[in-house]
């Protein structure tokens, strides 16, 4: 009997799943793109999960950041696959949020819109010379390397200049200047874009210099990844060992975060090591503490090029909220150069209709539901939609902080529906997966689905295995639509 009526219970529940679902859209498919939907689906049995992004591929900067000589971090790849792979599940890519589609269509469409689209600029210096040129940011160079279409001609001049500068000294500074230093035989092997590699090859680039306004106590980046690009092979590692000097303010700071004592010892390290003997092919890596920067050189023999970096020497203040800043001496100095990165974190940006805190760059939300003023007042909801990554905190932490982040998002999500704050799936009818379609189709947006993108990926893999590598990415919007769609 309990079994009959289980299974009674079990057919009216799958029929409200097929006729009614709750619709939901995640925009984004990076990490917390693909969280929440995992979470979502994982949380609620009814739920129908349709996830839109811009690019024909999936995954995000997993794909598009994620250094190629860091494979295993990719790994995450494949939990993500198996959820694209549920049967409440589709991706939509292609497709992106402000021209494809609206925000107020998708909200329109879908019970609940999650935005989870993440940084697509960089935040910017402001400082005279930023458009000379010789000069990138660590995002369009990333991509470039990573093979994002956006970037395939991006064409950085690596063969003109001994000598690179990046400005910023957090992970993806170290990410940089590990590409640039790194012998190319170990690249080879890596899902790096061939038209990379091939530049990489011919690279002039024997010095850079890694410049942060504070000190080696402060620096941005953590101990495994300091670790790998102090022990690339044949590499001088430069570090003034007055700069390691720490000041009682800096070992309080440093007190509070076990992270960065680990960084600091390694630098610290480094500072002292005798230099490595020098072979046929040496390369050498400064690290300049102290330094902001103040603007950039133009070359006198050609104008419009970048010839160097003015930087101001800083000193440290203030300790009161946890954490010292970089104030300006007055006293500067230059690093000639012919090629400058700026690393100083990605930057988010708004779409049509979305409340955005242009100061932090980010969604203002209380726990993922977004708010409808910056000003932060948690009682403006907007309701419906919800943040998460990113777009939600700010361009930091790892691919796992996002799984952190969803989860948070989802929980706010489930509390709203309980509380019947949302529109339900029952008493309001939404279009969701067949209305999206439906409109798409009517502007003629060639939607690319999840298996469609294995076609790219059978295509990547077939030319990987060519040439010993894990993948060989398509890298023109042509090559990847047609792969896919043709
Ligand atoms: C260079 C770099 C290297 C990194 N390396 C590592 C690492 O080795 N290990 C690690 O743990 N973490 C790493 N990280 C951090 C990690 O990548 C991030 O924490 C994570 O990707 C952020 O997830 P997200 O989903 O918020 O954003 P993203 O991963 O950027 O995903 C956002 C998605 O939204 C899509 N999108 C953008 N605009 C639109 C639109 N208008 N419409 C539709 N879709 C849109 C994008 O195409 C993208 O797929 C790295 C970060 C960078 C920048
Ligand atoms: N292997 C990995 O795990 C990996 C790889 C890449 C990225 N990531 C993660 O991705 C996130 C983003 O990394 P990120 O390197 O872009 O950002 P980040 O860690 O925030 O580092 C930004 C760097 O830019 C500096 N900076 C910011 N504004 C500046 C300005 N106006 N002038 C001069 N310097 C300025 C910062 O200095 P201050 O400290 O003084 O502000 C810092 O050194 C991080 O959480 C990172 O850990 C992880």
């Amino acid at each position: 009997m309990a079994i009959m009526q289980a299974r009674a219970w079990l057919s009216r529940r799958l029929s409200t799943v097929s006729s009614n679902p709750l619709r939901v859209c995640v925009v984004g498919s990076g990490p917390a793109g693909f969280y929440t939907a995992e979470k979502m689906l994982k949380a609620h049995q009814e739920a129908e999960v349709d996830i839109v992004d811009r690019m024909p591929t999936p995954f995000g900067l997993v794909r598009f950041g994620v250094a190629p000589d860091h494979p295993e971090t990719k790994n995450v790849i494949n939990q993500f696959w198996r959820v694209a792979q549920n049967e409440r599940c589709s991706f939509f890519g292609n497709v992106a949020l402000g021209s494809g589609i609206s925000l107020s269509e998708l909200r329109d469409l879908y019970h609940v819109v999650v935005l989870a689209y993440g940084a697509e600029t960089d935040r910017n210096l402001g400082i005279p010379g930023e458009d000379l040129k010789g000069i990138y940011s660590a995002r369009q160079f990333v991509r470039w390397y990573n093979g994002h279409p956006d970037e395939r001609y991006l064409d950085p001049d690596l063969k003109s200049t001994g000598t690179a500068v990046i400005l910023g000294q957090g992970n993806v500074a170290l990410d940089v200047a590990r590409i640039l230093l790194r012998p190319t035989e170990e690249l080879m092997t890596t899902d790096i874009a061939s038209h990379a590699l091939a530049a990489l090859e011919e690279s002039s680039i024997r010095k850079v210099y890694l410049v942060g306004r504070r000190g080696p106590a402060q620096a941005a980046c953590t101990a495994k990844e300091l670790r790998e690009i102090l022990g690339i092979c044949d590499l001088d590692v430069n570090i003034k060992e007055n700069d390691i000097l720490l000041t009682p303010a800096d070992e309080e700071e440093l007190k509070s975060s076990r992270i960065k004592r680990r960084v600091y010892e390694l630098l610290s390290k480094a500072a002292t090591s005798k230099p490595v003997n020098a072979g046929l092919n040496q390369r050498e890596l400064h690290f300049v503490f102290f330094r902001k920067p103040d603007s950039f050189l133009e070359s006198e023999d050609r104008t419009g090029y970048l010839s160097g970096v003015r930087l101001e020497k800083t000193v440290l203040k203030g300790l009161d909220s946890g954490k010292q800043i970089a104030v300006g001496s007055g006293e500067y100095e230059d690093i000639k150069c012919g090629l400058a990165f700026k690393s100083i974190g990605y930057k988010s940006i708004p779409v049509d209709g979305l409340p955005f805190d242009h100061q932090r760059g980010v969604v203002p939300n209380s726990r993922g539901r977004v708010l409808s003023d910056a000003s932060g007042d948690p009682a403006q909801l907007e309701e419906g939609l919800y943040v998460c990554g990113w777009l939600k905190r700010g361009p930091s932490g790892i691919i796992a902080t996002n799984m952190y982040c969803a989860e948070e998002t989802v929980l706010s999500i489930s509390e709203d529906l309980n509380k019947g704050v949302l529109a339900s799936s029952s008493t309001s009818p939404k279009p969701g997966r067949e209305g999206l379609q439906q409109i798409l189709s009517d502007r003629n947006v060639r939607i690319v689905s999840f298996s469609d993108w294995e076609k790219i990926d059978a295509e990547e893999e077939r030319r990987g295995s060519e040439k010993d590598k894990p993948r060989e990415k398509l890298t023109t919007w042509e090559e990847l639509l047609k792969t896919a769609l043709e």
